[in-house]
């Protein structure tokens, strides 16, 4: 990968971070990389190496059908077998990292990070994400302290449903939110302690990665 898309345009990411808690960039990386990324993703559901998503709150499987419908494949950093695509978008998300902790302290250390699909008709209801398992006991991640979303859906339309509803006055009972139409090339960052948020039901699948920046344990 060259170094034209290693160099992200940070400033505005930053400024909106530091200022509000979130930010939303529309075109993050190039088309070809994400239509690559959403074909990934799509042959990992059909190869069934995709699984059913968990909470921390819901050890049974019907309960969690209730909470969120997506599934999920999670991603090696330093797993060469990954492939160009999703190297590719790691090392993006290594730079992301690199300017928000010059620029705003956080101390990001680790970063973990999943396909997602979530099948037609499905949703993830009001949560936040610190509260969430770490992917496995035997991985020991520190805080996770800002979530990022990268969509990868082309030709999303407003009626296809699957916003990302964002929260925005830092509780649970807020009422005032922001609705984000997950569509190919947006990537969403926000804080993970701060923000409440959902996925609204998707009417088609909704394919996008999700990760977390987490300090050291
Ligand atoms: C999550 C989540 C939001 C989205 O996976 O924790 O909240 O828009 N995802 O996919
Ligand atoms: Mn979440």
């Amino acid at each position: 990968m060259h170094l034209m898309t290693k160099r992200i345009n940070s400033d505005n990411l930053i400024t909106a971070l530091a200022t509000q808690g979130y930010a939303i960039t529309d075109q993050a990386l190039p088309l070809d990389l994400l239509t690559q990324l959403a074909q990934e993703a799509l042959n990992l559901q059909k190869t069934g190496a995709m699984q059913r998503a968990r909470t921390g709150k819901t050890p049974n499987a019907s309960s969690i059908n209730a909470l969120r419908g997506d599934f999920t494949y999670w991603l090696e950093e330093n797993d060469t077998r990954e492939s160009n695509a999703a190297r590719a978008y790691l090392e993006h998300m290594q730079a992301v990292k690199l300017s928000i902790n010059r620029a705003l302290f956080l101390g990001l250390f680790d970063f973990e990070t999943h396909f997602t699909i979530y099948p037609a008709g499905s949703s993830y209801s009001k949560h936040l994400d610190q509260f969430q398992q770490n992917k496995s006991q035997l991985n020991t991640y520190g805080q996770r302290k800002v979530s990022t979303i990268l969509y990868l859906n082309e030709n999303w339309q407003s009626q296809d449903g699957g916003q990302l509803r964002l929260y925005l006055d830092n509780g649970v009972k807020s009422n005032s939110y922001l609705d984000i139409e997950p569509t190919v090339g947006k990537l969403v960052l926000f804080l993970s302690e701060q923000f409440w948020h959902e996925v609204l039901p998707a009417q088609r699948d909704r394919i996008s990665l999700t990760g977390w920046f987490s300090t050291r344990s």
